[in-house]
């Protein structure tokens, strides 16, 4: 276990780090704090209007501003953004920060979870926004693969509940229980 103690949850988008964070944070009682919402928060407008209005560039410098800050802290579980972990800066503090679980799934599942997600049965997320969101996230998942590698622990979601991630993500983090 990392000194900090924080347990940090990175991955693609729709790989549950949110669902997944608020059962870890119910099973343990360590707070959780996602990083998204930090931003939204900060920026006092959503994503979506952050990438609109000041573009991916400005989203990213406050991604790092508040991925280091939370690093900082310790005993929380910490959810980034899907690409927070593929900016280096972010990634070594993340890894100083805590143990890092990258929750992993076929593109083919994301697109699904995307999908479902939204009221308007579309994968709408500012960087899949297109013709072809399936092809996209195949395209980022390749790009992406290296970095989220690099995660101290890799979880395969494909056929697992969020309850049963969370549950594998506990018994690596604590294995003695509690
Ligand atoms: C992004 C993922 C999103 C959000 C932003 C950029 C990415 O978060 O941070 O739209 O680069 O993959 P989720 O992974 O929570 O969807």
């Amino acid at each position: 276990m990392a000194e900090a103690g924080n347990i940090i949850l990175v991955g693609f988008m729709a790989s549950g780090k949110s669902h997944v964070g608020r059962i870890l944070s119910q099973r343990t009682g360590m707070p959780l704090v996602d990083a998204d919402s930090v931003i939204v928060e900060r920026a006092g407008k959503s994503i979506d209007q952050i990438f609109a209005d000041d573009g991916e560039a400005a989203f990213r410098r406050l991604e790092r501003e508040i991925i280091s800050e939370l690093c900082r802290g310790a005993g929380q579980i910490i959810s980034g953004g899907g690409g927070a972990f593929v900016e280096a800066d972010n990634r070594d503090a993340m890894l100083k920060g805590g143990t890092v679980f990258c929750l992993q799934a076929r593109p083919e599942t994301i697109y699904q979870r995307l999908k479902a997600d939204d009221k308007s049965g579309q994968a709408v997320r500012p960087l899949l926004a297109g013709p072809d969101p399936l092809g996209r996230i195949r395209e980022l998942l390749e790009q992406r693969a290296e970095a989220y590698g690099r995660a101290h622990h890799c979880i395969d979601t494909d056929g697992l509940t969020p309850e049963e991630v969370a549950e594998r993500v506990w018994a690596t983090f604590c294995p003695e229980g509690g």
